[in-house]
Parts: C-alpha cells; sequence; structure tokens
C-alpha cells in the first residue's frame, strides 16, 4: 500500500467561525486527493485511488457512496455535471442533467387563471425530472473508467447493506424531513423513519437494504440496472402511486450527452467549466472576464472597493442569465456573444466606483428565508495528475421527499429549475423567461459550476459547489481569493461569502463574516446588504508550488478531504 503521508479528518463537525478561523490549512497529500461532502464518502473515494483506480474510477464510487451516506444531495434518483481533465491535456464535460419528462409542459405548474403552483414543482411526484446520475456515471465509465464497473460500486452497497454511522447533520436532516417524509410518500420509508418520540442521533446506525438491492442492480446490469426492468418498473409504479408523469419510454431514452466545455481564461490562468444546460461556466466565464482589468488586488480582500466591483460583475452575469440561458439543445442560448471578453468588459462600463447599479428591469425575485444547498460536489486528483470536478443534485433537500417505493432512493425536484412561468422566481430566487421554459426532455437550467483551472498549461485548481443559485458566485470567490487574494485552498475556502443575483435586488453576506465598517460603506453607495446563513459548501483541491496538493473542505459542513 502506499505510503499515506497526510489523511487528517476534519475535526469538527459544526459550521462555527472560530472553528473555521482555526482551520487555515487544508490537508496536504503527495499525489492524489478526494474532497466530498461526507467523511465516508472521502475514504470510498481514497480507498480506490490507493488500489490504482483514476479520477473518474474515484468520482463514481464516491458519488455511489454519497448517494448512500449523505441522501439529502448525493443520489441515484437525481442528476449532474462532470467536468475532467486528464493527464494528456484532454478536457471534457458530462451532461447527466435531469429532463423533463415526455408527458411534461410548459404550463404543467399553472392553474386555471394561469397562477403558478410552486409547490407543485417543489415537493411530491409532480417535482421530478427523469433522473440521470446512473447514466452519467456509466458513460464516464466507459470512456474513462480503469477499474471493474463492479469495484466502484460494490463500497456503495456495503455501505447500504451494513449500515452507517450518522453524522450530527445527517442525523438533523432525517429527523427534520420526518413530516415531509410521511406527507409525501405512498411507501413508508422505514429505513429512514425513526421511531415516534425517538428521533436520530449522532452515532446511530442506519441501513437502507432497498437501496443496497438497487444499487447491486447496477453493479451486475450497469446503466439497464436503473432505467430498465426492475428498478424502472419500481420508478414507474410510485410514479403511478402518486400522479407522477415519468414513464418507462422516459427512463429507457435517457442518455448522458458529452458536451464541449467552456473554456476561458483570467490573466495566464485557464478554466474549464460546464457548459449548458448548466448557466455555471458562463457566468462564470462572465464574472471574470469583468473584473479582470480592476485592481481587485491593490483594493484587498473583502474591500469595499473588490466587494462592490465583484458585486456589480454578479449582478450583470445573472442578469444575462435570466434571459439567455437554458438548455442549448432547445434555446439558441448567444454563447459566442456572452464569452466574448469585449461584451463582459463593455457591460461594466456602467460601474461606478462610488456607486451601486439598480437591478430593475422586472418583477423582483423572491428569497425563501431557509435556502437550501442541497446539492453537493466533489473534487478528485489522482496520482497520473488526471483531475474531475463533479457537482450533483436533487435541487432541494431531499429533492421532492419521494422515495421510490422498494428501491430506497429519493427523487429530485429538478422540475423547479426550470422557469415555470416567466418572471416567477424559482426556490431560489431565480428568474427566467423563454429560454428556460418547460418542454419534453429538455434539461432545466442549472447553477452547478464544477471547474478546473489551469495555470501555464498545468493543473491548478479543482472547485466546485452546491448552494443553489449562489454556486457560481461562491466558485467566482474561491477562485480570486487564490489568484488575487493570496490564499491557500482552506483558507479560500474558508473565506466569508456574498452573493448578488441581479434580482432580487440585495447583496448577501455571510453573517458575522464581514467588518461593519466595510458593510456601512457598502451601504452608503447605495448596495442594500442583507446578513445571511452559509453560502455554499466548496470542496477544492490546489495544486501547491511543489506539486503536492492541498484540499479545502468546506467546513461550513462536514466535508473531508483525504488524499496520500
Ligand atoms: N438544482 C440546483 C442547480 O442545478 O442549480
Amino acid at each position: 500500500m502506499k505510503n499515506i503521508l497526510a489523511i487528517v479528518g476534519l475535526l469538527s463537525l459544526m459550521a462555527c467561525k472560530s472553528t473555521i478561523e482555526e482551520v487555515s490549512r487544508g490537508v496536504i497529500a503527495e499525489e492524489a486527493m478526494v474532497v466530498a461532502a461526507h467523511p465516508l464518502a472521502a475514504e470510498v473515494g481514497l480507498k480506490i485511488l490507493e488500489k490504482g483506480g483514476n479520477a473518474i474510477d474515484a468520482a463514481i464510487a464516491t458519488q455511489l457512496a454519497l448517494a448512500v451516506v449523505y441522501p439529502g444531495a448525493g443520489n441515484i434518483g437525481g442528476g449532474g455535471f462532470m467536468v475532467s481533465r486528464m493527464a494528456n491535456g484532454e478536457i471534457t464535460a458530462l451532461d447527466y442533467r435531469e429532463k423533463a419528462p415526455l408527458k411534461g409542459s410548459k404550463n404543467m405548474y399553472l392553474d386555471a387563471d394561469g397562477n403558478a403552483i410552486p409547490s407543485a414543482s417543489r415537493r411530491g411526484h409532480l417535482a421530478s425530472g427523469v433522473p440521470g446520475t446512473v447514466a452519467g456515471h456509466a458513460a464516464a465509465f466507459d470512456k474513462y473508467g480503469s477499474l471493474p464497473w463492479a469495484e466502484l460500486v460494490q463500497p456503495a452497497i456495503d455501505l447500504a447493506a451494513k449500515g452507517w454511522a450518522l453524522t450530527p447533520a445527517e442525523a438533523r436532516g432525517l429527523n427534520s424531513n420526518r413530516e415531509a417524509f410521511l406527507e409525501f410518500n405512498t411507501i413508508r420509508p422505514d429505513f429512514f423513519i425513526a421511531p415516534e418520540n425517538q428521533p436520530w442521533a449522532e452515532g446511530d446506525t442506519v441501513k437502507n437494504q432497498e437501496l443496497a438491492s438497487t444499487l447491486a442492480r447496477i453493479r451486475d446490469l450497469g446503466k439497464d440496472g436503473f432505467y430498465k426492468g426492475i428498478t424502472a418498473d419500481l420508478i414507474v409504479a410510485e410514479m403511478e402511486r402518486g400522479n407522477g408523469i415519468i414513464s418507462l419510454e422516459d427512463l429507457a431514452s435517457y442518455e448522458a450527452i458529452w458536451r464541449k466545455p467552456i473554456q476561458g481564461n483570467y490573466k495566464n490562468y485557464e478554466f474549464i467549466s460546464m457548459p449548458p444546460p448548466s448557466s455555471g461556466g458562463i457566468a462564470l466565464a462572465q464574472m471574470l472576464h469583468a473584473v479582470e482589468d480592476l485592481p481587485l488586488k491593490e483594493s484587498g480582500f473583502h474591500s469595499m472597493e473588490s466587494i462592490h466591483a465583484m458585486v456589480e460583475a454578479e449582478r450583470r452575469a445573472y442578469a444575462d442569465r435570466a434571459t439567455h440561458l437554458g438548455d442549448a439543445d432547445f434555446y439558441d442560448v448567444p454563447l459566442n456573444h456572452l464569452l466574448s471578453k469585449t461584451y463582459s468588459q463593455e457591460r461594466m462600463m456602467s460601474f461606478d466606483l462610488n456607486k451601486a447599479s439598480k437591478s430593475e428591469d422586472i418583477k423582483a425575485g423572491i428569497f425563501e428565508v431557509a435556502e437550501s444547498m442541497e446539492t453537493t460536489h466533489l473534487s478528485v486528483v489522482d496520482a497520473q495528475g488526471n483531475a474531475v470536478s463533479v457537482t450533483t443534485t436533487l435541487n432541494g433537500g431531499m429533492g421532492s421527499k419521494v422515495f421510490v417505493g422498494g428501491a430506497g432512493f429519493l427523487l429530485n425536484n429538478e422540475m423547479d429549475d426550470f422557469s415555470i412561468k416567466p418572471g416567477f422566481p424559482n426556490m431560489f430566487g431565480l428568474v427566467g423567461g423563454e429560454a428556460n421554459a418547460i418542454a419534453p426532455g429538455k434539461r432545466m437550467l442549472s447553477s452547478m459550476t464544477p471547474t478546473i483551472l489551469t495555470k501555464n498549461g498545468e493543473l491548478f485548481m479543482v472547485v466546485g459547489t452546491p448552494g443553489g443559485s449562489t454556486i457560481i458566485t461562491s466558485v467566482f470567490q474561491t477562485i480570486l481569493n487564490v489568484i488575487e487574494f493570496d490564499m491557500g485552498m482552506q483558507e479560500a475556502v474558508n473565506a466569508p461569502r456574498f452573493h448578488h443575483q441581479w434580482l432580487p435586488d440585495v447583496v448577501r453576506f455571510e453573517r458575522d463574516g464581514f467588518d461593519s465598517l466595510t458593510l456601512a460603506q457598502l451601504r452608503n453607495i447605495g448596495h442594500n446588504m442583507q446578513p445571511s446563513g452559509n453560502m455554499g459548501r466548496v470542496d477544492a483541491i490546489l495544486v501547491l508550488p511543489d506539486g503536492k496538493l492541498e484540499g479545502g473542505a468546506d467546513l461550513r459542513g462536514e466535508d473531508a478531504a483525504r488524499g496520500f
């Protein structure tokens, strides 16, 4: 076995500021690393790397383990995106986003008077898009997998069948969803329902035999173990019991798609990120282009000037997102225009150093008070230098809240990422129009931003995060924390975040993370500053000048870096 130079578990599981300040240096590894949202999943990925599996193998095994131990976002009933850069420089973007079912339609979430019914796109059977995750894993494996497929799936089966100990946050998550699980399921999901008056607690062992059986079918039959046969029949039976619309045809016809990644430059760095149906890569490119020529470094980290400039870049990129972005297979996304550096820099000509701009074109979006962060990201680098950045999601926490009866996994509520009515905000307050309207077989617009950076042609960073609409701004700021503000990976991940998404016209900032003088200065020039809870859970890897890897596992969650 390879010499393990650094395996450091992150000590605190609480998202607590003093802890974040104490852990400013991440796990350091000599050769290879996985950073993911749950320690058990990161360990599964590490074992695959130690066995000689490559970064794609490790990413698949880690995602499947997350589907067991991190059910709020890790999934086989959702979808995601994988951006990879192989050691030989080959780059790819794999789209396994959910699709609208064939029986879906533009006005399916409107009542007879044309009013939006957001509850239907957010919870219950009608909220689910056709899942893409397993097709994504199979496609990634067919192209790049090196270990036998069964060895990548087996660790997740073992976790589900033998059980795993709940972390504090997982125990809280299951307890807080108890009522929703009882309300929205046609068959009671007993494996996650604690006995009455005896809530789950840290350390309790949970098993999910139904999920173990589903995963065993995936191990034995690959993609067909999910999209055909027993699992597909169970999904459709669940739909019929709950008045959902996903059909056998939807499942059998689902395909993951290899897409051309978004590529661009920021100074002497190149970024590689996800194209539509994610808005992530385009919006990230726009924001980086918008600030590239501004003196961020001289202004200083979290100075009024740097925050103001970055907020104005965010505002403009999100305004374009609302109008221009959707599934490019259905809508003509003006990619070249949006990605032109000149365009983003021209948009900043209205930027006034001493005054906030106003976002007042269309009806304002509305933030839910408790925004869900339940997407999940993982970053992997293997000993050969292959790098993988994966963001995957059920959308809201525990998705639609609906388990597929007899199959043990949750279905997504990704339909809410469509614009269910022009200008009507989704659960993240994001608005959209025709570009992101529902159509049968169309993929809903995402903010997921799995990203890889190179510097002078060499791997530099692997980065991404959950966080709904805040994903893109969290990735943007983490990158600039390293490049402009000279932070290491963990420090850049720890740094407090802010977010502007055009509508509503507010800057949200992580409460307690910003000094009061800077906040007052920003208010004075017209920004509507609003304190918020945590934003994002960035999991990232930085290649240090000596070639070692520094993991940044976000202490806002229970995330962990493991490496050797
Ligand atoms: N469901 C969150 C996103 O895809 O942006």
